[in-house]
């Protein structure tokens, strides 16, 4: 066989900030090319400083980060940030043109695309999410859940190797919630999920990781680990009240 490049590797990653408050301890995984995961775990534990770090936002610590074989640091830091779209949690931090259309071309016109083949890039990745009408609108007079789809399509338009969101549930209607889950299921890209919103996991995510107190508590099946009372009562996960992971198919891993 044919060795594969994952999509990300991370080892020995350990990081304080610079209060001296240590958020990660050694954390240890890596995600193939294609996969879905979910990173689950507690307020507190980790998530956000360990999605910080897979495009170089946060750097110094220990250990290491590579994004398809190539190392996050200095050297590769424009490359690594085209490879990596990070979906943050609240949309506003991402939208800050006058128009849907420039906050979706300015990635891809940083990295050089113009004309025609910029125009096509932002098109494609705006009729992906279902917001193409929205081009000409400012950003700032969409609803919440129409500015997460673009959220989502300014990363998208780049053509990232692994799609990383932060939360991408919290704050959609029922309906809006599932129209992302049909978006993100539709796409041909590795995604790793922070998230809070255990049936979405279970929904989307084959595999998920549990990162707690700095560390990956545990590493498997989303529907096992989700079925492991002791296991989510040592880590403060719950699910929503009559929720049975046992009753709900699993997510199908991509073939
Ligand atoms: N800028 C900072 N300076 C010092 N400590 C920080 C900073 N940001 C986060 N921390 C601490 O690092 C730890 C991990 O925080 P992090 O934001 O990564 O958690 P999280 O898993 O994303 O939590 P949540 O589910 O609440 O989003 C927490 O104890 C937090 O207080
Ligand atoms: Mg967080």
């Amino acid at each position: 066989m044919v060795p594969v490049t994952a999509s990300l590797e991370v080892s020995g990653l350990a990081f304080a900030y610079p209060d001296g408050h240590q958020a990660l301890f050694g954390v240890d995984f890596s995600v193939a090319r294609g996969e879905r995961v979910a990173l689950l775990g507690p307020n507190g534990a980790g998530k956000t400083t360990l999605v910080l770090h897979l495009n170089g936002i946060l750097t110094g610590g220990a250990g290491t980060v590579k994004v398809a074989g190539l190392p996050v640091d200095k050297r590769n830091m424009a490359e690594v940030r085209r490879r990596v779209g990070i979906v943050f949690q609240d949309p506003d931090d991402q939208l800050f043109m006058p128009t849907v259309r420039e906050d979706v071309a300015f990635g891809p016109a940083a990295a050089g695309l113009k004309g025609p083949e910029l125009e096509e890039r932002v098109d494609r990745a705006l009729e992906r999410v279902g917001m193409a009408e929205f081009k000409d609108r400012p950003p700032h007079h969409l609803s919440f859940g129409q500015r997460r789809r673009v959220a989502v399509a300014t990363v998208l338009a780049m053509e990232p190797e692994i799609l990383v969101l932060d939360e991408p549930s919290s704050n959609l209607d029922p309906a809006s919630r599932r129209e992302l889950a049909d978006i993100l299921r539709s796409l041909d890209v590795t995604v790793l999920m922070v998230t809070h919103d255990l049936p979405y996991a279970l929904e989307l995510c084959p595999r998920s990781l549990i990162l707690s107190d700095g560390v990956i508590a545990a590493d498997g099946p989303t529907g096992e680990l989700l079925s492991d009372e002791e296991l989510m009562r040592a880590h403060r996960l719950e699910l929503p009240f009559g929720f049975d992971p046992r009753s709900v198919p699993a997510a199908a891993a991509r073939p």
